[in-house]
């Protein structure tokens, strides 16, 4: 067939599948019409045409950037946000400050960088777009450190964002912090077998707390087009505030937990409150698809909305959102990493600090002490190893960092208590005058120290029970510039999607974590190399800056198509024809943007 031939016949088959999809499109417009309760906002329909034109646009512009193609630094984000987003204003919402001002017995003041992914990730990002950081003032020396619009510039010594403090009561703080985000949502989101609490005055406290960090937003916004990062389950309610009050502004939220499926998410008593909160936002993130798809199943089942799937879309109240995956990373290179001495002399120093036999492998483990990071699990793990394969008994030692984590709640002192006990355990039974084979050190470390034990492991062990992505496989893989240690990472956490080449375990199955942690004993130098090697390729491409520069030209793109939209509608007011409404073909054309 001649090259003409081809092409006529792809354009036959493309018009074909634009018919085909037009038509089903247009009889589930109607469905959706006929069964719409009244409550279903009338103005429904005009606004998603309006949407979907926007979606069009992308597809017929033919703008999209291979992000594959990138490569992504803090410069990229830079040019992005000059190129693309000129004059924006980012700011970003957690409720976890990166920088905290403690005061300390002498009177003094100390700075603490909180152990959170979500620290580790948006900071760099924030630095290099210049933004505002809005959180959380929650140590004791904040307000001192703070000036009188409560700001303070950071990161110190070196400023380049502005960190904007919210004041809560203890009350306040109760209710919406340790309450309904954490003995409610938290629960609910991670399969971890613990039951959520619902209790209504925490969900007052966590709207109250919402609205508190909205007005902030207001306050802090310099004009009416913003782009607003809102960070995690703590803001459920805020995007849809923020929506309100500033209709114009571009609001990106990153769930930085899993989201359950329906059923499970059902049994949560605000859960339409929930859903109709997040879809004030302009784009939804999430860490893996699955868990996007998670969340359209549960807005498809509780809320009047059309679920746009070819699109990643969802159309609900006159608006458009997308919900996408947009795996979240570290940065690359790690700059800390420049200060801290060779690999080799980072195990000296580690085995010396934690008297480790010179000879015993080092396992290790980081995390915030929760029960959703499976600690226990790789306790047991190792005591399956020793039972199994007494001969490793002495040579292994695991070494638990955790990070004391909202500890006045029952769930995290319970957890305490049992590692301590289950850790005491199998010291007596395994260990020896001058062997320990479980050091559990329940303190908070510094990032560089934590890179440290990084680069001084031989194996690193992250067995989360349930994890969105899991961060700490990301930063051990990163510390490892001489290509050497293991990683054996839960299939239940989102970095397994990306690290194939670590040892993939289910954390629940003992004896399975305990092959692994044999197979990584044994593992000669050449094969560490290579996974090693390919999970750093994999790291680097895919770094932090990737995650946001997604998510900002999403939103770029968005913006665009909101102000072509605009003039198109003023345009022309009248009502959607067949003309601009875009097939379900050409729509999943133009949206996959990414
Ligand atoms: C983990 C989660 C984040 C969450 C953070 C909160 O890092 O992955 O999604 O924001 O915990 O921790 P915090 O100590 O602030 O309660």
């Amino acid at each position: 067939m001649t090259q003409h031939g081809v092409d006529l016949l792809l354009v036959l088959i493309l018009a074909s599948l634009g018919l085909s999809a037009l038509a089903i499109f247009l009889s589930m417009s109607r469905h959706r019409r006929q069964h719409a309760p009244s409550a279903m906002p009338p103005s429904d329909d005009v606004a998603s045409e309006a949407a979907r034109k926007v979606l069009r646009e992308f597809e017929k512009n033919g703008q999209s950037v291979d992000a594959a193609l990138v490569t992504w630094s803090p410069e990229t984000l830079r040019k992005i946000l000059a190129d693309e987003l000129p004059d924006a204003q980012v700011i970003v919402v957690s409720n976890r400050e990166p920088y905290i001002h403690n005061e300390t017995k002498d009177g003094g003041v100390e700075l603490v960088v909180p152990a959170s992914g979500l620290v580790s990730a948006l900071e760099p990002i924030t630095r290099a777009c210049a933004g505002t950081w809005i959180a959380y003032g929650g140590g004791s020396a904040d307000r001192r450190m703070a000036d009188r619009n409560d700001r303070v510039q950071v990161p110190p010594g070196n400023p380049s964002y502005t960190l904007r403090r919210v004041w809560l009561s203890d009350d306040e703080y109760q209710g919406y912090y340790l309450g309904f985000a954490n003995e409610g949502l938290w629960p609910l989101c991670h399969i971890a077998f613990t039951r959520p609490i619902f209790r209504e005055s925490d969900w007052e406290a966590y709207e109250a707390a919402n609205r508190k960090f909205a007005e902030t937003v207001v306050a802090e916004a310099r004009n009416e087009r913003p782009i607003v990062l809102v960070q995690d389950y703590h803001f459920a309610l805020l995007p849809r505030m923020i929506r309100e009050r500033l209709p114009e502004a571009i609001v990106i939220t990153f769930w930085h937990i899993p989201w359950p499926n329906s059923e499970v998410f059902s049994i949560c008593p605000w859960r339409e409150r929930i859903l109709d909160g997040l879809l004030g936002s302009s784009i939804i993130g999430f860490h893996t698809q699955f868990h996007a798809n998670n969340f359209t199943e549960s807005v498809d089942r509780f809320m009047e909305s059309r679920i746009e799937r070819a699109d990643a879309a969802i159309s609900y109240g006159g608006q458009m959102t997308l919900v996408h995956a947009y795996p979240i990373s570290i940065e690359w290179p790690v700059e800390l990493l420049e200060s801290l001495p060779g690999v080799e002399e980072c195990r000296t120093r580690t085995r010396e600090r934690f008297g480790i036999p010179g000879e015993a492998k080092l396992c290790i483990g980081v995390e915030r002490l929760d029960y959703t990071k499976g600690v226990l699990d790789r306790f047991h793990a190792l005591e399956e190893l020793f039972k199994r394969h007494p001969e490793t008994v002495g040579k292994v030692v695991f070494l638990q960092i955790a990070a004391p984590s909202r500890g006045t709640l029952p769930a995290y002192k319970q957890l305490h208590e049992e590692c301590l006990h289950l850790a005491d355990e199998i010291n007596q039974r395994y260990g020896s005058d001058d062997y320990k084979p479980v050091v559990m050190v329940a303190e908070h470390h510094k990032q560089a120290d934590i890179y440290e034990l990084y680069r001084a492991a031989d194996i690193c062990l992250v067995t989360s029970l349930h994890d969105g992505m899991n961060l700490v496989a990301k930063e051990f893989v990163a510390s490892r510039d001489d290509e050497q240690g293991v990683l054996i990472l839960s299939t239940f956490a989102g970095a397994s999607r990306e690290l194939l080449e670590a040892l993939i375990v289910n954390p629940y199955d003992a004896a399975m974590t305990s092959d692994a942690m044999l197979q990584a004993i044994t593992m000669g130098a050449d094969e560490q190399r290579e996974r090693m090697r390919r999970m750093r390729e994999i790291v680097r491409d895919n770094n932090v800056y990737r995650w946001a520069g997604s998510m900002l030209l999403d939103a770029a793109r968005l913006r665009k198509r909101g102000e072509l939209d605009r003039v198109t509608v003023s345009d022309q007011p009248s009502a959607p024809t067949g003309e601009n409404v875009v097939s379900m073909f050409e729509r999943k054309q133009a949206v996959g943007f990414r």
